[in-house]
């Protein structure tokens, strides 16, 4: 069953740029009243490698329909030169984050709420460099299994993108951008990267899908089976 999002209040952790933005613009306007939740810069700060902030939000706003974490840190490097704080970063972001959101957030969360977290591609492509990366991913979406069930009514899902054009790899040259962008369009089965409007659809179905929870969605254009 489709659950309107009209009147529907919706926290965006990571929503002040990228595919967070992008959702929080798309969700209002769909008709839902949107908090944007970041580390700096807005109303709400919420990092949620800090459970204090999370805790601070969640008992001073009202409660929320659906809570968003786009939240993500990088470890991008062969194993022989793994930092231990920057493996707890991004697993704080991907999967400590996500489940301190739940802790704090899900129990004002009313019936036909929901929790949507971002996975990604990495998860299922191991390749070396991306050890930590992929294992974040691949953990959220056992998270979401595990914690839809303990929540249950609520709903828990996750989307994984596949390279997506969200403007967060515009901190790259534009030659590595291009070559990044090039091997994905390739890699995929689609021939060509997501964009803001294959992920953020994609988000907006799954926050309003009634009927739909414990799940990844792989809008990845097919980048798994190849
Ligand atoms: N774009 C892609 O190609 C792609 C591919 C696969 C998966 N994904 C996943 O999709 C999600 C969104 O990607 P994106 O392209 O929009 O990336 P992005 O532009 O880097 O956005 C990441 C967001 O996470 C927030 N964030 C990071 N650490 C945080 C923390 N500790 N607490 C709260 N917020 C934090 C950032 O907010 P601040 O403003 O506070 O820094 C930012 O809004 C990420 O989880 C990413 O891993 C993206």
């Amino acid at each position: 069953m489709k659950q309107e999002l009209t009147g529907k209040r919706i926290l965006i952790v990571g929503g002040a740029r990228g595919i967070g933005a992008d959702l929080a613009q798309r969700a209002a306007k769909a008709g839902a009243q949107v908090t944007v939740a970041a580390r700096s810069g807005t109303e709400v700060r919420i990092d949620v490698t800090d459970e204090a902030t999370i805790e601070r939000a969640a008992a001073s706003l009202d409660a929320f329909d659906h809570v968003v974490s786009t939240a993500s840190a990088h470890h991008d490097v062969p194993v022989a030169d793994l930092e231990a704080e920057r493996i707890q970063a991004a697993f704080a972001a991907k999967v400590t984050g996500p489940l301190l959101l739940a802790k704090h957030f899900a129990p004002a969360m009313p019936e036909g709420g929901s929790f949507l977290f971002f996975s990604g591609i990495v998860g299922w492509r191991p390749k070396p460099g991306t050890v930590v990366k992929g294992t974040a991913n691949a953990a959220l979406a056992a998270l979401v299994t595990h914690l839809s069930v303990e929540l249950a009514p609520l709903r828990v899902n996750a989307i994984a993108p596949g390279i997506t054009d969200s403007g967060t790899w515009d901190r790259l040259p534009d030659e590595r951008r291009r070559a990044l962008y090039d091997g994905a369009a390739a890699a995929s089965l689609t021939g060509r990267v997501g964009t803001l409007d294959d992920v953020g659809e994609a988000a907006l179905w799954l926050l309003g899908a009634g009927w739909v929870t414990g799940e990844t969605v792989h809008v990845d254009g097919g980048s798994r089976h190849r």
